[in-house]
């Protein structure tokens, strides 16, 4: 089969770390250098990189930007503590500024720019190769010919540094030449899927239809898609995972109408030591993303708002697991454990 690719990047380094700033797509592709870790700690607190494993590696970049500004080693370890915890859920982003930190704290004070770089580098590279092998283990779930899918918020090239996880499975079997019609939810309040998903698809040639969260389950029922692909923030020990807040009901709906729930996340996004869903931190964002457009309000004044980004779904609703090392079917601590780094 063709090997499966994207014209689409979340980051880039260019003698220094650049982002594209997703805030801004579909009507602007701007990309922004980021100075240093305050800058990408601010970048990945406002979403202008987001998706669990491009803030891992966009943290990973930034903490090597920062031990070029300044190798002092007690100021670096802020730096990455400060990184590190800039958005809770995800896995990636702890584990990849920790990763730079520790080849920046064995290297002689002269190398650790170079140490960094290659150790941020080096997750790039490795998160590029497990969303390729990620793509060929899930498009197997998936036979046959006409296969249309659906999916949540966006887990493709703009949320990782190749070329998708979930989006990356649908890239797979779109390469085979036996992709449908990619479904993509909207994923309130931030759009996600309309503003990214739904671009990045478009402008690869992947068939995609957008949908508001609320028809996926009518769509489901009505036969019409072979099975949802997501993405994870983080894979806790039990196979429970947490993801775009909306994926929990997709993975309800599914179960009803027997659709395939299939959840694809490269090992850097596991975390055996967690082991439950309910010890997976929540991140609560600001009302503001739900009752604003813009300038426009869309609810009155002060009106009180839950806004948790993320919600967990229980490994009981989900067919299968895929990471690079291999697929989790059916979802448990065992063989969670089998495919976990
Ligand atoms: O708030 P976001 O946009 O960072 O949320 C992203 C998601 O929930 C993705 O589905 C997840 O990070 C997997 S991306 C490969």
């Amino acid at each position: 089969m063709a090997e499966p690719t994207t014209t689409v990047s979340a980051l880039r380094w260019r003698d220094g770390l650049e982002l594209l700033d997703q805030r801004l797509l579909p009507q602007r592709e701007r990309w922004i250098s980021i100075g240093g870790a305050a800058a990408g700690t601010r970048a990945i607190r406002t979403l202008v990189v987001r998706g669990a494993p491009a803030i891992g590696i966009a943290g990973a970049y930034a903490l090597a930007v920062e031990a070029r500004r300044n190798p002092d080693l007690p100021h670096l370890r802020r730096a990455a503590r400060r990184l590190a915890t800039a958005r809770p859920t995800g896995a990636d982003l702890a584990r990849a500024v920790g990763h730079v930190l520790v080849a920046i704290e064995t290297a002689p004070s002269a190398e650790r720019f170079e140490r960094a770089l290659a150790a941020a580098r080096g997750l790039h590279a490795a998160d590029a190769a497990a969303c390729l092998a990620m793509a060929l283990h899930g498009a197997a779930l998936f036979p046959g010919e006409g296969v249309a899918l659906l999916t949540h918020c966006n887990a493709g090239a703009l949320a990782t540094g190749g070329i998708g996880s979930a989006l990356g499975v649908v890239r797979g079997v779109h390469a085979q030449g036996r992709l449908e019609r990619l479904y993509a939810c909207e994923a309130r309040p931030v759009l996600q899927g309309a503003r990214l998903t739904a671009w990045e698809a478009t402008r690869d040639g992947i068939p995609v239809t957008l949908l508001p969260d609320s028809a996926a389950a009518s769509l489901m029922a009505s036969g019409a898609v072979a099975g949802v692909v997501l993405g994870a923030d983080r894979v806790a020990a039990d196979g429970s995972i947490a993801n775009k807040v909306g994926t929990y009901a997709l993975a309800l709906a599914a179960a009803r109408h027997g659709v395939p729930f299939v959840v694809v996340a490269p090992t850097t996004t596991f975390d055996l030591a967690c082991p439950t869903g309910a010890e997976i931190t929540i991140e609560l964002r600001s009302a503001d993303e739900v009752v604003r457009l813009g300038r426009r309000a869309l609810a009155p004044e002060g009106v009180t708002v839950y806004n948790p980004a993320f919600d967990v779904t229980p490994p009981q609703l989900i067919t299968a697991i895929v990471s690079e090392r291999g697929v989790a079917r059916p979802v448990n601590e065992a063989t969670v454990r089998e495919i976990a780094p």
